[in-house]
């Protein structure tokens, strides 16, 4: 089995990517943290309470980040995930309660608690994986692998879904994402290069609601508003698999065809939140990426083997 920490902004894909780590056999959730992003950080740990509560998993929650570590949160993109984070659905009464320690501590004890064997997959901001490193550095040695959704490194002609260049969750903090990938412990990286070459249509969708009960039933009500933003902007029968991608990749790497190389964030200038890499074996005159580690992306997927995997764990 696999330890997981989910780091998360709940968000319709977050949910779902959550439901995916419930259900798994092979997945022991041990901690869910919440960073500000599809909402506010209030909003988000909101959510990832309902979802505790709705999906029935023991894992604590504790509250992370509400801004990046330099400036002012930007407005959440409510046209994505709906003004509640979780396409507008009705929210019962929230009977689950936080953890009272903030997301980066709970990042650090677990870690600590479990010398290599935690993998941590982070599908928003790196905010707190940015302050976990900075106040416990030691964890950098102690964690098995941080998988992460984010970015956009060109591959397939996928460039960026905020700007012309810039995925959402690198976008939203660009510098704490340049230093969790400048750091030295093995990170996957699921961006739009793959993400957005996996979809689920609305048939796709549909059989799920009738083969997975009451899951399958609850994908559909939450994915309902996200189908349509996607159908209006990008004229898709269906949507992007963006954090659910990140758990494929922690748990079928197989699926993923993958490239090698040190990565940066452009932190400023028209092109910040761009993610690049300079790939292993390739020399360049020193610049940005000399003394960074190799990390990996992904670059290409077999679609149908990763909705496979959601609609068999469901
Ligand atoms: C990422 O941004 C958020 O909207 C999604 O939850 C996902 O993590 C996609 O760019
Ligand atoms: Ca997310």
């Amino acid at each position: 089995t696999l330890k997981v920490i989910y780091d998360t902004d709940p968000g319709v894909d977050d949910a779902m990517a959550l439901l995916l780590l419930a259900r798994h056999q092979r997945i022991e959730l041990i901690g869910v943290t919440t960073v500000f992003g599809n909402a506010d950080i209030a909003t988000t740990t909101r959510n990832a309470l309902y979802l505790k509560q709705k999906l029935g998993f023991a894992a604590p929650v504790a509250e992370g980040a509400g801004a990046p570590l330099v400036g002012e949160p930007d407005a959440p993109p409510t046209f994505v995930h709906g003004k509640n984070g979780l396409g507008d659905i009705d929210l019962p009464q929230i009977t689950a309660t936080a953890d009272p320690r903030p997301a980066h501590q709970l990042i650090i004890d677990l870690v600590k608690a479990n010398p290599g064997e935690v993998t941590i997959i982070a599908v928003g901001r790196m905010t707190n994986l940015e302050r976990a490193m900075r106040e416990a550095p030691e964890i950098v040695g102690l964690v098995r692998q941080v998988v992460v959704m984010g970015g956009a490194f060109g591959r397939n002609g996928h460039t960026g879904n905020v700007t012309p260049v810039a995925e959402a969750n690198i976008w939203g903090d660009p510098d704490a994402a340049d230093i969790v990938f400048g750091a030295a412990w093995p990170i996957a990286i699921a961006g739009l290069d793959v993400t957005q070459a996996t979809v689920m249509t609305d048939a796709y969708v549909t059989e799920l609601a009738a083969a997975a009960g009451e899951d399958g039933a609850f994908v559909r009500a939450i994915s309902a508003f996200y189908q349509n933003f996607h159908r209006e902007s990008a004229g898709l029968d269906g949507f992007y698999v963006h954090d659910s991608s990140a758990v494929a990749l922690a748990l079928h790497p197989e699926f993923y065809k993958t490239e090698t190389g040190a990565i940066r964030v452009v932190t400023e200038g028209i092109a910040i939140g761009q993610t690049i890499i300079k790939p292993d074996g390739r020399s360049y005159p020193p610049g940005a990426w000399d003394g960074r580690p190799s990390q990996t992306i992904a670059v290409g997927v077999d679609a149908e083997a990763v909705l496979r995997f959601y609609r068999d764990t469901l």
